[in-house]
């Protein structure tokens, strides 16, 4: 019944858009950041994932994030992110906007991909704006070419704004949309959980895909509890 919802509102909108967290990429064996096996439960992110953190201690913050490259760089996208871009080439899904560091959606084949705190393929210098793609991980503290500093990950820490002008896009395509699918996140972190809400204000629907309830769920307009691979696969069938 709610695939059946789900595939009316997909089918009768007019600019689709998705909001894709952790969940989407851990059937890419990707481990996510909340619940039982998420990566803040191991790890403290006030040590591995702020700019005082990395001005303390550069060398634990790469080696962490250098493991995280390892893992992401190697794995292979999942259903889900295979779904989602079927839905694009469909032409039935406009953008996606995602919180992911992964370039799981990107070697999926989604073409309009919006990434909210950053990506992992990406190394900047932290004085200046050098900026480079990471084939690899890095095995040493790496440094920039133009001016010596050290290079940091390509990502959104916390404590720090998102991009103006990515979040400025994101919000653009929000804007336009009459629905939103929001699959594998916990809508926790703003600003962006609160993205959605634009749709919903705008008298759009939300379509939640999620194996649990979040802060999202009770403004859903269906909200569907499963893991984001089968219930895509269901949606896309039943389109
Ligand atoms: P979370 O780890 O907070 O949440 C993952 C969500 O995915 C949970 O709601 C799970 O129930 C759901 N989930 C798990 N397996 C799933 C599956 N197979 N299919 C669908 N859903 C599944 O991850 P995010 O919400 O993405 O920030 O976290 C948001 C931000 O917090 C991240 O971008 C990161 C983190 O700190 C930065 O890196 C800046």
């Amino acid at each position: 019944m709610d695939i059946t919802n789900a595939v009316k509102i997909i089918k009768e909108a007019k600019h689709l858009t998705a909001l894709t967290g952790a969940g989407v990429s851990a059937e890419s064996g990707i481990p996510t950041f909340r619940g039982k096996n998420g990566l803040w439960n191991k790890f403290r992110p006030e040590e591995l994932a702020t700019p005082e953190a990395f001005a303390r201690n550069p060398e634990l913050v790469w080696k962490w994030y250098a493991w995280r490259m390892s893992i992401i760089f190697n794995a292979t996208p999942s259903r889900a992110h295979l779904a989602l871009a079927k839905l694009e080439e469909l032409g039935l899904l406009k953008a996606l906007i995602t919180q992911n560091v992964d370039d799981l959606h990107e070697r999926a084949g989604s073409k309009k991909v919006i990434h909210l705190h950053g990506s992992l393929r990406i190394a900047k210098c932290s004085s200046c704006s050098h900026v480079e793609y990471l084939k690899e991980p890095p095995h040493t503290l790496p440094k920039c070419p133009e001016c010596s500093s050290l290079l940091r990950p390509g990502v959104v820490w916390f404590g720090e704004s998102l991009p103006l002008d990515i979040l400025r896009k994101a919000v653009e395509e929000l804007s336009k949309s009459d629905a939103v699918m929001v699959v594998g996140t916990s809508a926790v972190v703003q600003p962006a959980a609160s993205l959605p809400l634009i749709v919903k204000e705008n008298g759009g629907k939300i379509v939640e895909i999620n194996p649990e309830r979040t802060p999202l769920t009770a403004m859903a307009d269906v909200s569907i509890r499963g893991k984001a691979g089968d219930v895509l696969g269901k949606i896309l069938k039943a389109l």
